[in-house]
């Protein structure tokens, strides 16, 4: 489900999110001409007074693997109350309602929160996410293309590579063909580098501090080795840290440390009850 056609509601939405996110709009224009509508992928719960939107739940309909089971869970963003109408329950309607349709269609739900207590009363708990950190080998920075997010040519490039992408991990990550990953990159203003690899075949997403690598995301058809990755963008590197789970990264010594990046990550429904260290990578959040 899309926003609704009622271009006043549509407009009314946007401006309650701006005015909390004010960053916001430039973020979902610059989505929207690389080919990713929040509006057409966002599904609004809204609460109005006298035709304003005054609250406003979101569910984005996320493709994901999570322990090699391809599923669609419900991911709720966006969840806000103008400033001057809070603690009167307009988004305990608009979460009301969300979960309401959100439960007639999946089985699971999940938000990353920076207040996890406004919504362990919803039926959402914490979910410990890690990252994963380990040696390797820095190569010289060669053989591979920066991609540029103002080049109309690089963004339809890295659009091609995420519709053919794999999961970036078997045991928790998104395969959506790219709308995600692009309303988050979007979003990431202060954002890594995103370079592409032709040897490999694939597109990194990563930053270099120093003598670390900060690998946040591989989009490509089948995912290489840490250390080939690290080979080709990683000069002077001497320690890899992956914001996703590595297990498709073919290296075994990535050692697992809980964190919280930003924001808390939180479920509701079904989800595995084993204790392996699982994370996300960045552009598959919401
Ligand atoms: C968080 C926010 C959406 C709450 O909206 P609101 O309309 O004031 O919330 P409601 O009045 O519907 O409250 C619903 C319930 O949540 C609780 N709640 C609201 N804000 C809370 C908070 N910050 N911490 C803990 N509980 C909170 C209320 O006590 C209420 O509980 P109850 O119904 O069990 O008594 C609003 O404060 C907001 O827009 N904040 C800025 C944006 C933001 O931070 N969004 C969350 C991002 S994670």
């Amino acid at each position: 489900m899309a926003y609704p056609a009622n271009p006043n509601l549509r407009a009314s939405t946007l401006a309650l999110l701006s005015g909390i996110w004010t960053k916001l709009p430039a973020a979902v224009a610059r989505a929207r001409a690389w080919g990713a509508d929040w509006c057409e992928r966002s599904t609004p719960f809204i609460h109005t007074i006298d035709g304003e939107v005054v609250a406003h739940v979101g569910v984005l309909e996320i493709p994901v693997v999570i322990d090699g089971r391809a599923q669609t869970v419900a991911g709720v963003h966006a969840v806000c109350t103008a400033a001057e109408l809070r603690g009167r329950g307009h988004m305990r309607a608009c979460m009301e309602a969300a979960l309401a349709w959100i439960d007639a269609r999946h089985a699971t739900a999940i938000l990353w929160a920076n207040d996890p207590a406004i919504y362990t009363r919803f039926g959402f708990a914490s979910q410990a996410e890690s990252i994963f950190v380990g040696p390797v080998v820095g190569g010289r920075e060669d053989g591979v293309r920066l991609l540029a997010r103002d080049d109309p040519a690089d963004m339809e490039f890295l659009t091609a590579q995420l519709a053919r992408r794999s999961p970036v991990s078997q045991r928790a990550a998104t395969h959506e063909p790219g709308w995600l990953a692009l309303i988050d990159l979007a979003l990431w203003t202060t954002g890594p580098s995103l370079a592409w690899i032709p040897a490999l075949e694939c597109v990194v997403v990563y930053a270099v501090r120093d003598r670390f690598l900060d690998l946040y995301d591989v989009i490509g058809a089948s995912i290489p080795s840490l250390a080939d990755i690290a080979a080709h963008v990683g000069p002077g590197v001497d320690t890899a840290i992956t914001y996703f789970c590595p297990d498709a990264l073919g290296d075994h010594t990535l050692v697992a440390e809980p964190t919280v990046l930003i924001d808390q990550l939180m479920v509701r429904g079904a989800w595995p009850s084993d204790p392996q260290p699982l994370a996300f990578a960045p552009l598959g959040r919401c």
